[in-house]
């Protein structure tokens, strides 16, 4: 039988989770259907909502609203319906940053947030979340070496801190589902901690 798997991959920007995305996804294909897809995004409709989100100016609770919005599209279109079909889902962010960038980024209340996760995902949750870990300088020192900034990006280390700290706790009240991977350390060694987490699942 094949067991469709849905993961997801977190961490804040300059963290260097794409990369791992695509190694995972080859690494898994071998074994079944595999989907890669991102939040906000996923769908036209949810792509769109990206646009506005990372480049629109707006108050966080239309960013938050606008972020749930796509979740639920993509929900909807792409994810449930894969994973029913039996194909395992690779999801490049999704609630767990809800909760870290406008919960710990921009203070918005957690327990809204956990409403609005309940409304929208019906239950819904990831089987595995990657948590791509380390401290914000670092992430901004890779950053800088990258592309333009968006929204997001354009905000100061203590943002971040905020951010890194949102994620240490949603991983504290779930830590069967979220493994932290150290993503300071070297490309190879981020993704032998990243096989190492999936062998231990068996996967
Ligand atoms: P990111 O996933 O880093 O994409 P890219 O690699 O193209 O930069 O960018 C998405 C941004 O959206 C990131 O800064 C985090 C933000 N975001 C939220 O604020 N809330 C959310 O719920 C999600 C999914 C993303």
């Amino acid at each position: 039988m094949t067991v469709s798997r849905f993961i997801t991959f977190e961490g804040i920007d300059g963290a260097g989770k794409s990369t791992h995305i695509e190694s995972l996804k080859a690494r898994l294909a071998a074994q079944g259907p595999v989907l890669s897809t991102r939040e906000p995004g996923g769908t036209p409709l949810a792509e769109q909502l990206r646009e506005m989100v990372l480049h629109s100016g707006m108050g966080p609770l239309t960013e938050l609203l606008l972020v749930f919005a796509a979740r639920r599209d993509h929900l909807d279109k792409v994810i449930e319906p894969a994973l029913a079909a039996g194909t395992t889902v690779l999801c490049d962010r999704f609630t767990d940053a809800t909760f870290a960038y406008q919960g710990g980024g921009r203070g918005m209340d957690l327990a809204q947030l956990a409403t609005l996760e309940q409304w929208v995902q019906q239950g819904r949750q990831p089987d595995l979340t990657l948590w791509f870990d380390l401290p914000a300088e670092i992430a901004a020192q890779r950053r800088a070496a990258a592309r333009a900034a968006d929204r997001f990006e354009q905000l100061d280390l203590e943002f971040f801190e905020r951010v890194r700290a949102g994620y240490q706790a949603r991983a504290n009240a779930a830590p069967q589902r979220i493994a932290r991977i150290d993503a300071s350390r070297p490309v190879v060694e981020v993704a032998a901690q990243i096989v190492a987490v999936m062998e231990q699942r068996g996967w």
